[in-house]
This record gives C-alpha cells, structure tokens and sequence, in this order.
C-alpha cells in the first residue's frame, strides 16, 4: 500500500466486512446540504493484512433499485485505491429533499469482492426559495432588556390523501421544541444550535410521517430565548432579536405523487403557557397552574389564543444542521441530601457526585401553588453551603410552581446549568434520593477513546477532562458552563482540540464551529477571540493563540480525521489572517510594543505573572511565536491544496517571521529572553530555534522545571505542549514528574481536591489562600485538559502520523514511566477501532495492539535488540504482517499491516 516492504501476509480466507457507512461523518443523515457529500466506510477483519484495493459505489432512489441493480443514478465503476473515508458524491445533481439509497463494494487485497449493506442519506433544502414559511412569533414581550413567557404556538391540518411521506423542517431565532399530536418531535435540544444568527441560520430536519394522522392534525411550538434572544455571558440581551421567532414547514408526499406543504404564516395562533421565563444563564420560571393540556392535539379550543404575527425575514442564510445536535445523553442519582434549613427556611442540598451540565428532574407532590426553588452550583463553601460567587451575574436558578394533585414530575426547557449541586428551597414535606435527578446534555458526539492507567489519579483526571468535555461541548466548544459567560473562546478550543479528537468525534461539531469562527471573521481578516461573537469581544483581533485557532482548529481536524475539504472550505478566510497578520505586525514581530491593536491575553492564567491573570510571557514573543506556527501551517495547508506557489510564499514568511523571531528573543548564550517555561516551550514547539541552540533551551526548561520541584509555571498557551516538548527531547523522566506531581500548579493537584472536572485554574482552591478571585474561577474548563492528548500518545501509545491524517498511518509508541505498570488505550478512528494495551511487569514490557483494516503503523517496541522481542509466542523475525526497520533510542521499530499483535520484549 504504502510502498513499503512487508513480509508477505498469508490469507485463507476472507473474513472481511464493510460497514459503518456514513454520509459526511453521519450515520443515514435526514438533511445534507454539501452538493457533493462525502461518503466513508470501515473494513474489519481478524486477519492480518486486510486492505481495500478497489471500491465501487452504487447509489439508488430506492433500496429496492439499489438491491436489483435497476435505475441506478450512479455507478462510480471499480475505482482502484485504498481510499475509504471521504470519497465525493459524483452522480448527477442532487435536488432539494433528494434521498439517495447507496452501498459500496470493495475487493481486498487477495482480489475477493465485498459489498456493504445499504445506507442512506437525504439532501436538505438547498435553495431559499424551497422555503414557503414565514417568520412569526408572538405579539406580546416584555420590551427591550426583559424576559416574557414563552410563546406557544399551534396550527391544525387536515390530511385527506394517503400520506407517503412528511419532513419537517424547523428552525428559530432563539430556540424551539416541536410538538406534532401530543408528542415531541425528535430528541433534539436546544434547537436550532448557536451561530450569529444575522448570518447563518441552522434548521434541522425530521421524518415526521409516523407522527402525523389520516384527517385532522396539529403541530405545535414553544419558543425559548436562548442565545438568540437570552442573556449571554455579561453583554445583556437580545443581542440578535428582540423575541423568538420560529420558521417551519411540513413538505407532506402523497401516494399521488403531489406535494402539500404546510408552513408558519399568519393563520397561526399563540399563546403564552406556564414557562413564565426561559433564560440560559437566569434559569427557568415555570407555574404548573398554566399549563395548556392538549394544546398540541387537533380539537384543542384555542378560540382565546391571538394570531400569530409575522416578521420580516432578517437575510441570513438557512444551512443544513450537519453537525451533531445537543441531546440528553445520561441522568445521574444523588449520592447524598444534606438538610441545611434553619428558623425561616427549609433548605436540602442535594450532591449528585459530579461536576455536570444540564439540569435536574424534580418529582415533587404538595399544595397547588406551592413554589419550589431549584439552585445550582459546582462546589460548596467551608460552612456546606453553595458557592455562587464564581457564577457572576448568572442567577442559575428554577422556580416551580406546583398545579397540586397527584405526584409531579417536572424537567425546565432551554436552558442548561452547570452544577454538582443543587439546592431545594420550600420543598413540601421531605425529599428523598428520588426527588431529583440529574440530565447529563451535550452535543450528541459519541465517544471514540477510552483511556486507563496503573494509576487511580491519572484515570481520575482522565475522567476529569472528559466531562469537561461534556460540559462544554453543547453546540459549541464553550470555556465554561456555569458563570455568566459561555462562550465559544477560541484559544480554549484550539488548546484542547487535539485531546478532544482522542475522546469523541468532534469532527461535525469543529465543522459547524470552524463556521461560526469563519462568520465572526472581520473585514480587516482578523479572527475575533470568541464564535459566534455576539459582540462581546469588541476588539476585533483576538490575539496570539486565540485567533490563531482560525487555522489550527481546521488543521487538527484535518489531522484527526483527514478532511481536505475543511481547509479548502476556510482557506481563503485563513488567507486573509495571515495577511492580517503581515499587515499589523512590524518586521515580523507580531504584538511589538507600539503596537496599537490588541495585544493578545498572554500566557493566559499562568502563574509567572504579575496580575495573576496573564502570565510572564512577553505578548510579543507569543504573538511572533503563533505568527511563525500559523504561516507555517498555512503553508502545509496550501500544499495539501495542491496550492504550491502560496505554499512557498507562505514557508518564505514563515522563516522570516522566525528569524525576527531569534533576532528578539533568542539571546546569544541560547537562552531565551524572559526565560519563561512557556517561552521554551513554544520555542521548541514551534521550531523556532536554530538546531544548534535546542539543547540549550531544553536544558534551561528541564532547569526551569527542576527549580520549580516539578511544578509547571504555564498559563493556557504553554500548557498543551510542555510535556509533548520534554517527552520529545528525551526528558520522559521530567514529562513524567510534571503529570504525577500532586502540589499546585499542577494537573493532579485537583483530583486530590476531590475535582471530577478540569478546573479553570491551577489554584481553583487551595487550602492557603481558600477560592481563587470569583470573578474568574470556574470549575468546569476544559483547557487545562489537554494534557489528555499526551497521554493517549505518549503512555497509551497511539499517535498520529502527520503525514497520513485520520490514522492512516498509526505511530504506535508507549512511553512508559513515572512508575505506571499499565496503560489501555482505545480510538475508534475513521478506520476502525485502534487498541493498545501494554504491561510493565519486572523488566518484560507485554504489548497488545490492534491495527484497523485498511490502515499500517510504525511500531516502536522498547528492546535493546531483535532477540529479545517475540511476537504471539514467536520470534518477531517470524511473525507475520512485520517489517523490522532499525533500533532506535532503546526501541525496535518495525512496520506493521492491519490486525493484532502480542508482542513481548525484555526491557534489562
Ligand atoms: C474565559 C477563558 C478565555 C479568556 C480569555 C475568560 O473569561 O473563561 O477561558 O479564554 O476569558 O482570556
């Protein structure tokens, strides 16, 4: 395959199979609005050396014609190439609501012929004019700056042909949940997702044939205000319409063949219900009292509901969803009720062991009227109760107002929480565990990585960082949860891309993200520092590190999972920043101290600083550092682009910019001015140094590290490569001190506090100094969490190979130290799943690793030499499917096809 020599591998006979068919990362996708989508399949097999020669695809307007092979609308013919994920649609046009039945035939590497099952996918509306809907939304809202009950809204239909088909396509400025004859339609949250609104609007789709009726029907809506119409982080309200407003239809097929579509307009009716007030950061108001039983039902009596008033279409444009939507995902039960009332109130705090983000269900049973208060936070003061400071401006509470009767069971719409605890206030009678529970929500990404170590802390921080994942991916990759704030910060993104990418497939949702940034790009080619950017950042520039993740987030994903059409989708936008960059920076230094822009938020959080916030790393030096990075990754991007001219251009700046760089930093001794641990770092990361002066800055970093007891002084920018840096340059001992160190500023230091997320800052708490400033102290921020990455490469053992993107080459390479005597590691890449699983007993280092299908790796088997290493009881000279390469560095390294493999080797 890679025109590499291998030992001959044996095949008796096949066991191969094709599955997992997707559709632009999407299992059968309702609603793809990419002219040519992209299709990608898996191989598996349990022999060794499985590999696709030749594909074909065959695609159909029905599976029955797909299966007969009768009016097939494309045929790919046998294309000969190992290419599996990604292959562009080349049929004819696709047309609006188009659903294509497809399935794709491979011959494998001995020439037999596989064919997949069938899958499909359907297109969404590609053309505005698709869309008859207006805009409508409710007459009545509390005026500028204030919330108003939520709208609901409702309109009834008569079917009088038989139904073949129906979709409905609904979107919003704010949020929306739909109801179709009493029951919700999809499992979808927080709807339409988050983008700058004034630009691009999300819709989404669903097959709603089976929820409709012969005769009459009703569908339903309730609008919240969500980011569209709530309040977000400290800018206030509305800041893109002054009420929800909703666009939707119903395109119905008969068996006639005609077509009915049913849509918003001002033969609508609304009402307000019993959600008195639905805001993201405030919280929910619900009165039980109003509520309208049967309102989504056809014959409901909605004579005292007003009409629907109609809005003016704002101009943006309606996309496709082709990220994954937010979904409840788990709930989780309290592990303990304290009771904390005293003379006036009755109060219970409730501990649901987790940090988490969502909300609870609350059952509760008393006096109509009754109101139930709902409050919510991370961690909890000295004296037990809840520490809200660090939630800012944010009131994160729910009122329940009790209809009375029998038992009620209540969950509040549009909103999420970010909490461990939560706080009952005028609870009637006394709750017990069932009282409530907490819905675990987040982007509906599926997990793709397992990690887990011989030691309980390091599993515990990997626990950590992914529920700050979790937390912080609803519908974009948010910096915290809780406070009032929640934004898309592009610096936290970009820093834990590449660990993000390890625990779930986040390729959809960096699509959609990637977007949004592109969209809060300025006319000047800066990027901002937050996407969407609701304004709230109004400097434009968003600094080293934050705007720079413009070019690195697409990058990543192009690592992670091999998309070329991402960076040819945002590489003018990446084009026009780095000219942005050239323009405002002065000979080549990016930030210099005249400059009058933005200088960037440092090496934010670090500790080496003077203002505790912005660490003691020269903003200049940062800046030229990531202006070095960012040319040099565009000029890659170019070439994979097939782009050679700008690719030089772009290397040509990129060595420029470094020079500047040496010329102002790098000190004739081989130091680096400032002598930070961050200022090393990206010195060594970014290749900036001259070969000859790489050792001294090593040195002066493992120095650094020694001086500090094993303690990191880095902020966001330093962190996600310090360790990357050590472990490179042959410091795995000092790597491994930084990651088992247990003090702060350190990783571990918050999983001995009892952490069960990743915290903002190293000294979130300490037992000195108490709770760091309110004002900047979440407990749920995912950035710190990107030493995740390391540890699936560096001890797990599986890494990337920046060459072949998406695992199609594998490093396999477990580092082991710090005393670990073993490490698994799963990823389910594009390929299929990749495992390693090592044991370091005495000294014999037992290895299990498996090779996706259709996928080689470069193993490195630590051993002093060739005869100390046996493969599945073997001699590794024997073994089949390998192909030793040389000794390096205390390792065999070795080329390996598809399969699993038991390697032992002895380490003395
Ligand atoms: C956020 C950060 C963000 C930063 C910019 C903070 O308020 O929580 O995570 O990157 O601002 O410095």
């Amino acid at each position: 395959m890679n025109g590499e020599a291998v030992i001959p591998v044996e095949r008796i006979m096949t066991s191969l199979i094709v599955s997992n068919l997707t559709c632009e990362y999407r299992t059968n996708p309702l609603g793809i609005d990419v002219p040519q989508p992209r299709l990608s399949w898996q191989l598996h097999s349990d022999q060794r050396g499985a590999y696709q020669t030749a594909y074909r695809i065959l695609a159909a307007p029905s599976e029955t014609n797909l299966n007969s092979g009768r009016d097939l609308f494309w045929d790919s013919d046998k294309v000969e190439t190992d290419q599996s994920i990604h292959v562009v649609y080349d049929g004819p046009k696709l047309v609006s609501g188009q659903r294509v039945y497809w399935k794709v035939r491979i011959w494998d590497e001995a020439g037999m012929e596989i064919e997949s099952s069938s899958a499909w996918w359907e297109m969404g509306l590609l053309e505005r004019s698709d869309w008859q809907a207006q805009w409508v939304g409710a007459d009545f809202y509390g005026g500028p700056r204030t919330s108003s009950p939520a709208p609901y809204l409702r309109k009834e239909f008569t079917l009088q042909k038989e139904l073949v088909a129906a979709r409905l396509y609904a979107t919003a400025i704010g949020l929306y949940e739909c109801h179709l004859n009493g029951l919700r339609v999809g499992d979808a949250l927080l709807t339409p997702g988050w983008t700058d609104y004034s630009r691009r609007i999300q819709y989404q789709v669903y097959d709603v044939t089976e929820l409709l009726n012969p005769g009459p029907n009703a569908l339903g809506a309730i609008l919240g205000d969500g980011w569209g119409v709530g309040h977000i982080a400290w800018v206030g309200r509305q800041r893109y319409a002054d009420r929800p407003l909703f666009l939707a239809q119903i395109i119905l097929s008969f068996s006639d063949g005609r077509k009915e579509i049913i849509s918003t307009d001002a033969s609508w009716k609304v009402t307000s219900g019993p959600i008195l007030e639905s805001d993201m950061l405030m919280g929910e108001s619900y009165d039980a009292r109003r509520e309208l039983t049967d309102w989504c039902n056809p014959g409901y009596n909605d004579s005292s509901w007003r009409g629907a008033e109609i809005f003016a279409d704002n101009g943006a444009r309606l996309v496709a969803t082709n990220g994954p939507v937010v979904k409840r995902q788990e709930e989780l039960q309290p592990v303990n009720i304290r009771e904390i009332s005293d003379l006036v109130n009755r109060r219970w705090i409730f501990d649901l062991g987790q940090n988490m983000v969502g909300w609870v269900r609350l059952r509760v049973h008393g006096e109509k009227g009754t109101t139930v208060g709902l409050r919510y936070a991370e961690v909890l003061n000295p004296d037990g109760t809840l520490y809200t400071a660090n939630l800012r401006t944010a009131r994160n509470t729910d009122y329940y107002t009790l209809k009375g009767g029998e038992e009620e069971i209540w969950e509040p719409h549009f909103l999420f929480h970010g909490f461990r605890y939560v706080e009952l206030l005028g609870f009637p009678g006394s709750p017990t565990e069932e009282t409530v529970t907490g819905i675990v929500i987040h982007s509906d990404i599926p997990s793709t990585g397992s990690f887990a170590c011989s030691d309980p802390l390091i599993n515990q921080l990997q626990h950590n960082i992914v529920w700050g994942q979790k937390g912080n991916f609803v519908d974009v990759p948010t910096d915290c949860p809780q406070r009032d704030e929640r934004l898309g910060w592009m610096g936290d993104a970009q820093v834990f891309s590449r660990a993000a990418m390890f625990n779930m497939n986040v390729a959809g949702f960096f699509t959609k993200w990637i977007h949004d940034m592109e969209d809060a790009q300025y006319p000047d080619g800066s990027y901002a520092a937050v996407a969407p950017n609701p304004s709230a950042w109004a400097n434009g520039d968003g600094g080293p590190a934050w705007a720079d993740a413009g070019v690195i987030c697409p990058w990543m994903i192009y690592q992670g999972y091999g998309d070329v059409r991402l960076l040819e989708t945002h590489y003018s936008s990446m084009q026009r920043f780095i000219a942005f960059l050239s323009a405002t920076s002065r000979d080549g230094l990016r930030c210099y101290e005249e400059y009058t822009g933005w200088h960037g938020f440092g090496d934010w959080l670090a500790l080496d600083g003077s203002d505790g916030r912005q660490g003691g790393t020269s903003k200049e030096l940062i800046g030229t550092a990531f202006f070095v990075y960012s040319s040099h990754l565009l000029a890659r991007i170019a070439r994979i682009l097939g782009k050679e001219q700008d690719a030089g251009q772009y290397d040509k700046l990129s060595m420029q910019v470094r020079e500047a760089f040496i010329k102002k930093f790098v000190l004739p001794d081989g130091t680096i001015k400032g002598a930070t641990q961050t200022s090393y770092v990206l010195a060594l990361q970014f290749g900036l140094l001259p070969q000859d002066f790489r050792s001294k800055a090593v040195a002066e970093l493992v120095r650094n590290i020694g001086q500090r007891d094993n303690h990191l002084s880095t902020g966001f920018v330093g962190t996600p490569y310090i360790n990357w840096v050590l472990s490179e340059a042959g410091h795995l001992d000092t790597a491994y001190a930084l990651l088992k160190q247990t003090s702060w500023p350190a990783w571990l230091y918050p999983v001995t506090q009892g952490a069960t997320t990743i915290w903002e800052r190293w000294d979130g708490w300490t037992h000195d100094k108490g709770f760091q400033d309110p004002d900047m102290n979440s407990f749920n921020h995912y950035a710190y969490g990107t030493i995740g990455a390391w540890m699936y490469a560096v001890i797990g053992g599986i890494d990337l190979d920046p060459q072949q993107p998406a695992y199609k080459h594998i490093l396999l390479h477990p580092q082991p130290g710090g005393g670990l005597t073993h490490a698994r590691t799963e990823l389910h890449s594009l390929y299929g799943l990749i495992r390693s699983e090592w044991t370091l007993q005495k000294d014999t280092f037992d290895w299990q690793f498996t090779v996706p299908a259709n996928t080689t790796a470069t193993v490195y088997v630590p051993a002093g030499d060739l005869s100390r290493i046996i493969e599945n009881g073997r001699s590794v000279t024997e073994a089949l499917g390998i192909t030793f390469l040389q000794l390096e560095n205390g390792c065999a390294i070795f080329t390996v096809r598809s399969g699993s493999y038991s390697f032992s080797s002895q380490l003395g």
